[in-house]
């Protein structure tokens, strides 16, 4: 008697481990296309609010005002004088000056980050 049983004798283990690696060589094409696509993003300090605790460190550390120390307003009479040390003008706004903004902002110059007004 012909039966359906004839065709599974078809499926040798050495198959099933054929099937397998396809089917799973197939997800992981499948899944790395899809991350490629999910470039990782800057958020800003406004973006940042799940971690609470951390942002308020952050911001009474010295890196939240990193930025207003590229503005003439933003900086003290220890600021003026480190940047006379330095050869820099005390007096000069560097808020735009890409040598500047790449250590006192988040991501300048990169895709999506911190871009100058
Ligand atoms: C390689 C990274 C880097 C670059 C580039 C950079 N800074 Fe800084 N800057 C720092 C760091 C780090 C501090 C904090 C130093 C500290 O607290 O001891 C700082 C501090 C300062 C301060 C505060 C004074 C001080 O000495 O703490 C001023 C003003 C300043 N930078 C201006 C500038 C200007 C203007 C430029 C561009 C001409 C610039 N910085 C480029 C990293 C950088």
């Amino acid at each position: 008697m012909d039966c359906a049983c004839k065709r599974d004798s078809d499926l040798t283990p050495r198959s099933a481990v054929k099937f397998t690696v396809v089917v799973l060589a197939l997800a992981w094409v499948v899944l790395a296309s899809t991350h490629a696509h999910a470039e990782p993003a800057f958020t800003g300090v406004n973006g940042c609010r799940c971690h609470k605790p951390e942002i308020d460190d952050w911001l009474k550390s010295g890196h939240a005002n990193a930025i207003t120390k590229l503005t003439p307003a933003g900086r003290s009479k220890h600021d003026r004088h480190a940047m006379e040390n330095a050869k820099l003008d005390p007096a000069k706004d560097y808020s735009s000056d890409t040598k500047c903004l790449p250590c006192h902002t988040t991501g300048s110059l990169e895709s999506g980050g911190y871009e100058s007004a």
